[in-house]
């Protein structure tokens, strides 16, 4: 069993401070074996914001992988934009476009999905996709393999962000032979989870989890929060934990488990109260 805690859209710049206290104070008590970052760390991709967002990431006391967002990329300097549209990142956070991590039970694979022609919607190139899977064709088909993007695969439950990345079918096609269980990511502001095979031509289950914002203040009417999530080869168990005022408290959890090749979903509880709005979404 492997507990991975999957933050996401941090956006600092926007950052509520005393909210960020609190994330790093629940992610040290759950002891994850990996915090999965999956992107848009910054409002603006400034400088200040990334030596904050490294500052950050430099607390963490446990390993981390992370990817970028297209808030990571300059907006309005159209020259950073389009010849150096990471270069602040890979100086601030990690040169690393492509990070993985691996150890006895879980393998992790990160790619880039923002680019500097389409702010706001990803794509995954073809070079990328070869790297995928030429990486997890090295991992043991015993690992339970996760993919770490920053676009969505699934709009949000409101169909609030209909785009998805580019020839998201054929990259779906392609992931499910490397054998992903799992894909994460952000970008909605919308914690939701699915199931790929129930939205493309796919022969197995492959889970698709988003975490909301963890720390900014452009919740897009959903507290901030972030997933916890237990994983083995046959459980998935995702805990969403939202910000209460004062910390970080489990206010939904979904859990999974796995017959043959598909997942079935075996609960949903929300905690008394707790009621996501799904409405009033504006473009990220
Ligand atoms: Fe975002
Ligand atoms: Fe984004």
């Amino acid at each position: 069993m492997r507990t991975v805690a999957h933050i996401s859209d941090l956006h600092f710049g926007r950052e509520d401070r005393k909210i960020a206290e609190g994330l790093l104070l629940d992610l040290k008590a759950h002891t994850p074996s990996l915090i999965v970052v999956s992107g848009d760390l910054t409002q603006r991709a400034k400088h200040d914001e990334f030596i904050a967002a490294k500052n950050y990431f430099d607390r963490f006391s446990h390993p981390s992988l992370i990817v970028p967002g297209n808030h990571d990329i300059p907006l309005y300097n159209v020259v950073n934009r389009f010849i150096r549209p990471l270069d602040r990142y890979k100086r601030y956070i990690t040169d690393n476009l492509n990070p993985t991590f691996v150890d006895e039970e879980i393998a992790v694979v990160g790619i880039n999905t923002a680019r500097s022609l389409t702010l706001k919607n990803g794509a995954i190139s073809f070079d990328q996709l070869r790297h995928i899977e030429a990486k997890f064709h090295t991992f043991s088909s015993n690992l339970f393999k996760v993919l770490v993007v920053h676009h969505q695969f699934v709009p949000p439950p409101d169909n609030s962000a209909p785009a998805l990345i580019r020839r998201a079918a054929d990259v779906v096609r392609r992931i499910e032979l490397c054998g992903v269980n799992l894909v994460l990511a952000g970008h909605t502001h919308k914690s939701y989870t699915a199931d790929l095979k129930q939205h493309y031509q796919t022969g197995h289950s492959i889970l698709v989890a988003h975490a909301g914002t963890a720390i900014s203040k452009r919740g897009r009417g959903e507290p901030n929060g972030y997933n916890l999530i237990s994983l083995d080869k046959s459980h998935v168990h995702i805990s969403m934990r939202t910000w209460d005022g004062h910390s970080f408290v489990e206010a939904q959890s979904t859990s999974y488990h796995k017959i043959q090749s598909h997942w079935h979903k075996e609960h949903d509880r929300a905690r008394l109260g707790y009621s996501p709005d799904s409405g009033n979404y504006s473009p990220v």
